[in-house]
């Protein structure tokens, strides 16, 4: 098989803290940039859920982990084997960004948590981020113990037993940790015997109807481009279940909202699926795992600047229903984690809580309170399924910080 024909199969995030080295890790394993906005190039932050394809490889002949490579030839310029192509999705780590983090979230299989090795551990999104792997559930997690050129021997002993004991009596406790430097592309062979051993690739079921989160949604044409040129609306995100194919109808829920005499309403939008791309390729088919593109036949501006992510996209009629409140089963971290920790209060009545569910962030409030029970009404509604998980945050001074995981009764 060669590169060109290799659909992504597995979904892995990049998390940890704002600057330890996530964006050029995906590099060094990618050979491509995630921040590709211009928004973010100029806060130098990750705002959105960047992703990019890595397609890993084995010089035939030499043993693990010297034989794993990115590269489409060895040293001695022999041909490589290819094992698999990975998606990263490269979470940010600016402190109030969370809710995109734990978006993301939803459509990783594994994670690999980086951690420079220059900083104290844990800093507070490192921190963050592991407490929400271990709520949403996502327990292969590989260490990325970054920037080991910049620290002398001493404090990379330092910082890899801090790091040891941080993860001790959590989801990433088994984690192995690697010493890494991204930056100077060392022991990214070693990183990647790791990823393939602790991340395999889920069994899918390819038999159900299809599903795909939307985690991005856009608009590809260039400003000025005629009516006549123009291209559909683009949706990004990760088939989670079946397999998507071109010409095939899709419906997203929850849709748009459609105004009627003077009242609101959010209606399911029907379009049909015009082109695919997954691992940088157009495709016919897209099996589930990895991340990948539809384009629609929808108006691109209702697929601008992202307004469909969150939404969930199958075959009409398939869908979880479109919900404009809910009531979850609650269940409360003991504090809150990262920077000026405290303890978590019960929820109350009336309170705005921000809750993502899926691929979806919307804000509600809370209609109903009781011990290990929540009633919500939602700003904007989200297609979810009974038992969904949910993830809770509360406002604590200027920003939103997790509390608590929920189900969806
Ligand atoms: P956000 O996306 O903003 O959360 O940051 P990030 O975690 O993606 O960090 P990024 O990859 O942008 O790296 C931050 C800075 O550290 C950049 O200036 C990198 O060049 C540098 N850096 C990353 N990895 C290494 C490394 O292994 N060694 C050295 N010396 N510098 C590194």
């Amino acid at each position: 098989v060669t590169r060109q024909t290799q659909q992504p199969e597995v979904n892995i995030g990049l998390v940890g803290h704002v600057d330890h080295g996530k964006t050029t890790l995906v590099q060094a394993l990618s050979g491509s940039w995630t921040d590709q906005h211009s928004e973010e190039m100029k806060r130098g932050i990750s705002i959105r859920l960047g992703y990019a394809d890595a397609t890993f490889r084995q010089v035939p002949g030499v043993d693990p982990p010297e034989c794993y490579t990115v590269e489409e030839t060895g040293p001695d310029g022999e041909e490589t084997d290819v094992l698999r192509t990975v998606s990263f999705v490269d979470a940010p780590g600016h402190e109030t960004l969370m809710a995109t983090m734990l978006s993301g979230a939803a459509i990783m299989d594994g994670a690999v948590l980086v951690v420079s090795a220059t900083e104290d551990v844990p800093q507070a999104q490192t921190e963050e981020h592991l407490m929400a792997l271990d709520i949403i559930g996502i327990d292969n997690i590989v260490i990325a113990q970054n920037k080991i050129d910049l620290v002398d021997r001493e404090r990379a002993v330092e910082s890899y037993e801090q790091i040891e004991e941080f993860v001790s009596g959590t989801v990433a406790e088994d984690a192995p940790i690697i010493p890494v430097s991204a930056q100077q592309e060392v022991n990214i062979d070693l990183l990647i015997d790791a990823i393939e051993q602790e991340i395999p690739t889920p069994e899918r079921d390819e038999g159900e109807s299809p599903r795909l989160f939307a985690a991005r949604s856009f608009d590809i044409n260039r400003p000025g481009t005629t009516w006549a040129d123009l291209k559909g609306g683009v949706v990004g995100g990760s088939v989670v279940q079946g397999n998507l194919t071109t010409g095939e109808e899709v419906e997203l829920r929850p849709g748009r909202e459609v105004e009627e005499g003077g009242a609101t309403e959010w209606q399911p939008i029907t379009t049909d699926i015009r082109s695919l791309q997954a691992g940088s390729e157009s495709v016919d088919e897209v099996e589930p795992g990895g991340l990948c593109g539809i384009g629609t036949g929808l108006d691109p501006s209702l697929t601008k600047g992202d307004a469909l992510a969150g939404q969930v996209a199958g075959e009409p009629g398939t869908l979880p229903p479109t919900r404009e409140g809910f009531t979850m089963d609650v269940e409360l971290l003991d504090r809150i984690v990262g920077e000026d920790e405290g303890s978590v209060e019960e929820i109350s009545t009336g309170e705005p809580l921000m809750l993502t569910v899926g691929t979806a962030t919307t804000v509600g409030s809370v209609t109903s309170a009781r011990t290990g029970e929540a009633e919500v009404a939602l700003k904007r509604p989200v297609c979810a399924e009974s038992g969904a998980k949910i993830a809770i945050n509360r406002r604590v001074g200027a920003r939103w910080r997790l509390i608590g995981i929920g189900t969806l009764q």
